[in-house]
This record gives structure tokens, sequence and C-alpha cells, in this order.
């Protein structure tokens, strides 16, 4: 049997690879240089020209960019109307973002389980977990499957809920054939580094609804307004005239990395196809492996996969996940975990959350390890990563 690096023996490579990496070419620098010699660098055109973009790209009616996905969830939330004493129902197998734009907005969040085979929200669990003061669904497309939409909209409009598509994983996913972005009442993206486009941060919203609309675009900008029909001392003193009408933030993106989204935009089909190839090699050959539990898609989704996940069985395996992380690390293929259940973090309990509420998240959690993903990654960079899981589970298997 190969001696793991671990061990003493020699590591599958030489450099170390990481799970996720942008993609910056020279037609990026390019973009974000013009912008840096134009005579904008935020509220500029480029903002309003990636809206256009992304608007046409997802086929929604509307798009409002901001600086961050977590701004953006935080934007959906105010337009939804989200306030102290409501509930919003989310999954606990997420960034902290998806259930702190609740908070932000002084909402519970709610959890609901997942599905332990897609690892995406239980729509039977959002179910169970609607009350009196239930207002919103914040789904989130984990690792870039898309959730059961139609489901979740079902039971939206049955409880006349907001239903909020947290898509920072999803860009370029499909549901049923239709780009994601426009099928939910709201979609949030990210543009961070390690999402399938990036503007180093950045974030939107999408939506089909005039008046989402129209608070989205108060919410990140201070929640002013130059518009004479929104305004309410007319007529007003002049040009320079403009109106508060509600607190809102400062959640604007700057034009440089408007330009730089867009300019990611372009490339878009280059970068999923390398990430679907990506991902079809490592089903191939992780689907062979019997200590390794497979996460299943639901035929609707046709995945642009942001994350790819190996789910260990230490049932069949004489190590803890911590062991098998820190064997990776040391065949130079350094993995993450992605997530910790929200509601186990030190804030979550001292507000009151218990563990052992979502037991499939839970189950879940123990056996992840998310491993390199990423368009620039060569034939070599792919081989290396199931060459180093393979020789792990060899070690280890019972
Ligand atoms: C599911 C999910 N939602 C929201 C966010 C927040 O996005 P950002 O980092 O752009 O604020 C992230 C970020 O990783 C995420 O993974």
């Amino acid at each position: 049997m190969e001696k793991l690096a671990i061990k003493g023996g020699s590591p599958v490579r030489k450099e170390k690879i990481y799970y996720g990496k942008q993609w910056i070419d020279e037609d990026d620098i390019e973009a974000v240089e013009s912008v840096l010699r134009s005579d904008y660098l935020t509220c500029g055109p480029k903002v309003e020209e990636l809206e256009r973009m992304l608007e046409e790209f997802t086929g929604a009616k509307h798009a409002v960019a901001v600086a961050n996905g977590t701004a953006a969830l935080h934007c959906a939330c105010i337009a939804a109307g989200i306030r102290s004493g409501d509930e919003v129902i989310t999954t606990p197998l997420t960034f902290a973002a998806s259930a702190n734009c609740a908070l932000y907005c002084g909402a519970r969040p709610v959890f609901a389980d997942i599905d332990p085979k897609t690892y995406n929200i239980d729509p039977d669990s959002i179910r169970n977990h609607i009350t009196a003061r239930t207002k919103a669904v914040i789904a989130v497309d984990f690792t870039g499957q898309a959730v059961e939409i139609e489901k979740i909209k079902a039971i939206c409009k049955e409880y006349n809920l907001v239903f909020i598509e947290d898509a920072a994983h999803a860009i370029a996913t499909k549901y049923k054939g239709q780009q994601i972005g426009a099928l939910a009442d709201m979609t949030t993206f990210s543009f961070h580094p390690v999402k399938t486009i990036t503007g180093g941060e950045g974030g939107a919203i999408l939506t089909n609804d005039d008046d989402l609309y129209m608070k989205l675009n108060l919410a990140h900008a201070h929640g002013i307004t130059r518009e004479e029909p929104l305004m309410e001392d007319l007529p007003h003193e002049g040009p320079w005239y403009y109106e508060q009408i509600l607190l809102g933030y400062n959640y604007r993106i700057t034009d440089f990395q408007a330009a730089l989204i867009m300019s990611q935009l372009k490339k878009i089909d280059k970068f999923v196809a390398r990430r679907k190839e990506i991902v079809t090699k490592y089903n191939q050959e992780f689907s062979k492996i019997p200590e390794i539990i497979m996460q299943n898609e639901i035929p609707e989704s046709d995945t642009c996969r942001h994350l790819y996940i190996i789910r260990l069985d230490f049932d069949k395996l004489n190590c803890t996940r911590r062991e098998f992380f820190d064997a990776m690390s040391a065949e130079n293929v350094q993995c993450q975990i992605h997530y910790i259940p929200v509601y186990w973090f030190p804030y979550y309990q001292h507000i009151g959350y218990e563990k052992g509420i979502c037991p499939n998240a839970e189950e879940v959690y123990k056996g992840i390890l998310s491993i390199p993903l990423y368009p620039k990654m060569t034939d070599q960079d792919v081989n290396d990563v199931i060459c180093a899981v393979r020789k792990i589970v060899d070690y280890y298997k019972k």
C-alpha cells in the first residue's frame, strides 16, 4: 500500500491546490483599467450596463447590482418587508449570511432540515416549520444545484410567503431549462472570487416584480430617491433635490467591479463547460469508490457546480474526518468544509438555538469535504485530486 504523505510518504503533488480560485485574463484587467482611467469609479454607467446584462442573461425583468451577496440578501429581506417578530425559513447547511440577513431585519431565522441525498432544503420540512409569523423562505441552491423550485413556489403561494432564492452558488444553473434568476420572487447572486464569475466582491438581486425592484433600488442606496412619483414634498426646489423615504444602506458596487463582472460574464459559457467537465470526471471516478456517498441531483437541475463535495462513509473507513482532511492537505490538496450548520455557531447558540434541530444536516455535515473545483484546473490537477482521494481511501478502508 502506498505510504501517505502525512505518514512520511511522498505527496501526490508538489504544489498545493486550493478548493476554489478565480480565472482572470488580460481582457478582465483591461476592462478594470479602462474604468480606472474614466470619469466614474462608482455610480457610473458600468453598474447599469451590468444590471442590463444580468437581466439579459437570466431572463429576469430587473437586476440590481450591489456590493456583495450578503448585501443582496439583506436588500431582498428589506424589500420583502421582513421585520421584527417575523420568521424566515432557511437551511442550516449554508454560509451564515443566508440566515444572518433575517437577523439584520430583526426577524428570526427558522431552520428547516435538508434532504439527505441532495443536501438542499427539504420542501416538506419547510411546510412543517410554517407558523403565523412566517414571512419568507430563503432557499439556497447549495453547491449550485437548484432547489425544488416548483414545490417551494407552491408552498409560498399557499401561505403567502416571499420566496427568496439564494443563488450565490448557482449562477448559470438551469431549472427545467430556464436560467436561475427569474424563477423566485427574488434571486440573489454573489461574485466572490471562488464563485463561477467574480468582481473581487459583488452581488446582485433579480426580480420580475416592479414593486420589489423599486424597494431594492432604495434599500441598496440609503433609501434615497430622485424619482418624483416617489417623493412626498412636491413641487421641489430644484434639480439638486432628492428625498430619503426609507432607511437604506450604502451597498453600492463600484464601476470597476461591475466592469470585471461583465468581462467575466462574457466568458461564462467557457467556465461552465469546464466545471461540468471536471464534475463529470469526478462523478465517474468517485462513484466507483464504495466509501464515498455521492450527492444526488434532481433531474430538473442542469447544474453548474460551484462546489464538489465528497461525503465519506465512516462506517467503512478507519479514520476521522480530521485525519482524512489532514491527509489531503499533506498530499497538497487543500479541502474545505461547506458548511458547519449555522445554528451551531456560538452566536446562534447564545440567542437560543439548540443543537440537534436538523438531524439530516448534522449527519451530512459530519462526512462532507469540498475538494478542488474551478475552471482553471488542468487535467493533471483533476487527476491529482482523484489520486489523493483514492490513496487515502485505500489506506484507511476497513
Ligand atoms: C450560500 C451563500 N449565500 C450568501 C453568501 C454571501 O455572499 P458574499 O460573500 O458575496 O457576501 C455566500 C458566500 O459565500 C454563500 O455561499
